[in-house]
C-alpha cells in the first residue's frame, strides 16, 4: 500500500515537472529536468521492489462482486502500469544518456548519488547519438500518453467501486475505507 501511494505521488509529481519544464526555455530548464531525472530513477527502483514484492507475495483475492471481464481488465491495466513504471524511467535514462550534454551534466540523484550513464549510448558518434536520442524521446512521449490514459481509467474505476458499487475494493488501498471485520 505504501509503495502504491509513494510511486503514484512520484509519477504525478514527475508529470507535473515535465509539463513545467516544457514551458521553459534555455538554462532555467536544467534544474527541474535534473529533479525529474532523480524522481524518475527513484520510481524505477521502487517499481522493481514493488514488482519483486508482487511476484513473491500474492495480493489478497478480489471480492466476488468483481466479474470475469473486470478481473481481466484490471489485470491488463496492472501489466500496462508496470510497463509505464519501468519503461518510462528506462526510456528517460536512455534518452538522457544519448545526449551530448550528459558529459557535462551527469545524472546525480538529488545532487548526492552519482547514477551511471548507459555508456554505449553516450559513446555513439554524433549522428547516431541524435537518432538514438530522438527514438528514446518518442518512446518516452508515447509512454507518457499511455500513462495519462491509464491514470484516467484507474481513477474512474476506483471511483466507480467507491461511489456506485460500494464493494470495498477501495479499502484494499485506503485503510480507512475498509469495512470493519465481522
Ligand atoms: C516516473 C518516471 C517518469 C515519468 C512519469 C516521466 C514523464 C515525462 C513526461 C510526461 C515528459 C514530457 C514528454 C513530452 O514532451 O511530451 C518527460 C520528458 C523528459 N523526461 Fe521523463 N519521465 C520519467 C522518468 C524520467 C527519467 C528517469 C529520466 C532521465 C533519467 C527522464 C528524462 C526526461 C527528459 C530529459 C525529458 C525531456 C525530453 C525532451 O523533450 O527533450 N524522465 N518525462
Amino acid at each position: 500500500m505504501s509503495l502504491h501511494w509513494l510511486i503514484a505521488a512520484l509519477i504525478i509529481t514527475n508529470i507535473g515537472l515535465a509539463w513545467y519544464f516544457n514551458s521553459l526555455t534555455g538554462l532555467p530548464k536544467i534544474p527541474p529536468i535534473q529533479l525529474h531525472k532523480s524522481i524518475g530513477i527513484t520510481v524505477l527502483l521502487l517499481s522493481l521492489a514493488r514488482l519483486a514484492w508482487r511476484l513473491t507475495v500474492p495480493p489478497p483475492p478480489l471480492p466476488d462482486s468483481v466479474s470475469g471481464w473486470q478481473r481481466i481488465a484490471a489485470a491488463a491495466v496492472y501489466v500496462l502500469f508496470y510497463a509505464v513504471m519501468i519503461g518510462m524511467p528506462l526510456s528517460g535514462w536512455a534518452l538522457s544518456s544519448a545526449s551530448a550534454i550528459i558529459r557535462f551534466k551527469p545524472i546525480i540523484l538529488f545532487g548526492v548519488v552519482h547514477w551511471p550513464t548507459i555508456t554505449p549510448l553516450a559513446d555513439l558518434p554524433p549522428a547516431e547519438m541524435k537518432q538514438a536520442h530522438d527514438g528514446f524521446t518518442t518512446v518516452h512521449q508515447l509512454l507518457a500518453l499511455l500513462a495519462y490514459a491509464l491514470i484516467a481509467l484507474h481513477v474512474a474505476a476506483a471511483l466507480r467501486h467507491l461511489l456506485l458499487l460500494k464493494d470495498g475494493v477501495m479499502g484494499r488501498m485506503v485503510p480507512f475505507l475498509r469495512a470493519p471485520a465481522t
